[in-house]
């Protein structure tokens, strides 16, 4: 039997990992966050003292790397880069930056679309990224597209980071998520698009529960899950 997929695709700060990786629980299916396999080749290219814009730079690295996904006991995605669980690196604030500028090479898209892929065929998935319903998965049983204002996903991210404990500025947060978004939607390879048949859910105004429940109904009501 064809394995289903579910893709949620939106701006960064909109929820959807947290959301996507509930969805998986309650689901019983295997959540993909694509966004850190970008992180783990931004970080590779700023460990590496490469300027991630560089695609000159960039594209010769990648044949060097050896990224890896695996699951842990706790169900989590963890990442691998040649063997180091870089899950907790990926997430400082300045890999986001090398992260989205990597992204933007169509030769590090090509790289990381087969391993995509073949997730979603070896495994029920909620995937969730950027070009998921568009490029990756266009066939996906579901197709969301998750989005809030700029000023809510700004205020997110920033208490994300103050829970961390990471300095954080709210100015700077918003600029950066509107930066972010600008890079992410004006770049020429899989930009950041809503799918044609892709359903439009905003959660500004909406909390973590009733988020949850909305794209929970959404998805109920196109697949027998
Ligand atoms: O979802 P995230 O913030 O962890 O993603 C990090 C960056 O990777 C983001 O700036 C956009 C990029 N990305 C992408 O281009 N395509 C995806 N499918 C997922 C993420």
């Amino acid at each position: 039997m064809k394995n289903r997929s579910i893709a949620i695709d939106g701006p960064s700060g909109a929820g959807k990992s947290t959301l996507a990786k509930r969805l998986a629980q309650e689901l019983g299916f295997l959540y993909v966050d694509t966004g850190a396999i970008y992180r783990t080749v931004g970080l590779a290219a700023c460990r590496r003292g490469i300027d991630p814009s560089d695609a000159d730079k960039v594209v010769p690295m990648l044949p060097e790397l050896t990224i890896t996904m695996g699951y842990g006991k706790d169900g989590l995605q963890h990442m691998f880069l040649d063997g180091e669980d870089v899950t907790r690196a990926i997430r400082e604030n300045e890999i986001s930056i090398c992260a989205s500028k990597v992204a933007a090479i169509p030769a590090v898209r090509a790289f990381l679309l087969e391993m995509q892929r073949r997730t979603a065929q070896e495994h029920d998935v909620i995937m969730d990224g950027r070009d998921i319903g568009t490029v990756v998965l266009p066939q996906a049983d579901v197709k969301l597209f998750l989005t809030a204002s700029p000023q809510a996903r700004a205020e997110r991210r920033y208490q994300e980071l103050l829970e961390r404990g990471q300095q954080a500025d709210f100015d700077q947060v918003l600029r950066e998520v509107v930066e972010r978004d600008r890079r992410d939607t004006d770049r020429e390879t899989a930009p950041l698009r809503q799918a044609d048949d892709a359903v439009l859910a905003d959660t500004t105004g909406l909390d973590l529960e009733g988020s949850f429940q909305l794209l929970l109904g959404l998805i109920r009501e196109r697949v027998d899950v």
